[in-house]
């Protein structure tokens, strides 16, 4: 049962990335952190420490059954998601799941279906969408000034992610490898941005940190659509220095280009009107994201779906059996089909 308060959240997993939702939370007036769950006792009493002393537990259900938790948000590694997310839609809550939606097209479709018995909203949190530089790209496409995108080059090298050799990052059975663990983000918004989902997925993977890595940590991910348009990739952890953070987007389209050039905020348009400048919108990402999720609750629609987690996944399953065997991956040889 929701109250007429501010919407409760219970956050489950309390490292890195679960610090930004509750600067999030903590910004809002529509949503307040109520409670935290780790399976790790001294990382779940730190962080109830460092929140105001908000009740926290090790027990998921436990959590589940508090009264002021109306909403489930998931920072927990990738390979738990599944099993969270369905004890969340038995437990009749909304959920903003972190990415990947789950590390299976399998897996993630069984929560789809969770979430649409239990008439519960489910978000992903494909947070690159709510990002100034994507929504500038979005609202360029959207407005038809550049025509119908007919190439994306997309390309996000980092060189921080894997922190050590501990990192269940690195462990294909926690993360599902690269593809899932960051390639759904670059998959995701280029969809996004061309409208459609693709039909193939070829993928070329580089153990570029170390040969002995389980996972690719370089990917390059080519994408057909229909209509013979195209996105090309590429998604880096294993970049020097460590702290190096790059990101360049270029999209072609029909009536014009749009460049988003080695980290500049800014985007540039060229079109027959000649060269414009799109001065980015100065937001904040995970705030944007929440909005999004308790805007779908309200009924409206998610910066990120259920079905948009699905696809990804799909995509990037597809991207790591494209590098087992070589060959492009039609999205129809899974084992489910992903529609727009
Ligand atoms: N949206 C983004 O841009 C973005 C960026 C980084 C990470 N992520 C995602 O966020 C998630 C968490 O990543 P992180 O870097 O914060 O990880 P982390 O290792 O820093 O934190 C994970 C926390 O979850 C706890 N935990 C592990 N299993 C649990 C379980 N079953 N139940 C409850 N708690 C559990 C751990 O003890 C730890 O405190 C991952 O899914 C990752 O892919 C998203």
């Amino acid at each position: 049962m929701e109250r007429d308060s501010a919407f409760g959240v219970l956050i489950v997993g309390t490292g890195a990335i679960a610090e930004l939702h509750i600067a999030a939370l903590r910004a809002s007036d529509r949503a307040e952190l109520v409670g935290l769950v780790d399976t790790d006792p001294a990382r779940a009493a730190a962080a109830s420490y460092a929140n105001g002393g908000v009740r926290s537990t090790t027990d998921l259900t436990e959590a589940l059954a508090w009264p002021e938790v109306d909403g489930v948000i998931v920072c927990t590694p990738n390979g738990s998601h599944a099993t969270i997310a369905h004890a969340v839609a038995a437990a009749g809550k909304h959920l903003l799941v972190e990415k990947p939606l789950a590390t299976t097209t399998v897996d993630a479709l069984a929560v789809l279906e969770d979430f649409r018995r239990a008439g519960r909203v489910l978000a992903t949190a494909q947070t690159h969408r709510a990002y100034d530089y994507s929504l500038a790209v979005k609202s360029a496409l959207d407005s038809g000034r550049i025509g119908d995108p007919l190439v994306i080059r997309a390309t996000l090298l980092g060189g921080w992610i894997w922190g050590d050799w501990r990192s269940w990052a690195i462990d294909p059975g926690a993360s599902g490898g690269h593809s899932l663990h960051n390639g759904v983000h670059l998959l995701d918004l280029v969809c996004w941005w061309m409208g459609a989902r693709p039909d193939s997925v070829y993928a070329r993977g580089r153990k570029q940190t170390a040969g002995e890595l389980e996972i690719y940590d370089y990917l390059e991910l080519v994408l057909r659509f229909p209509g013979n348009k195209i996105a090309q990739c590429e998604m880096s952890r294993a970049h020097r220095p460590g702290v190096i953070s790059h990101r360049d987007v270029q999209v072609i389209g029909t009536a014009g280009t749009l460049s988003l050039p080695w980290d500049a905020e800014p985007s540039l348009v060229l079109d027959e009107q000649g060269m414009s400048v799109l001065l980015p919108a100065g937001g904040n990402g995970f705030a944007r994201q929440l909005t999004g999720w308790l805007d779908a609750i309200a009924g409206g629609d998610a910066l990120a779906s259920g079905e948009d987690g699905l696809a990804a996944v799909a995509m990037a399953e597809a991207a790591e059996l494209s590098i087992a065997t070589g060959q492009p991956v039609p999205l129809t040889a899974l084992a489910v089909e992903v529609v727009p």
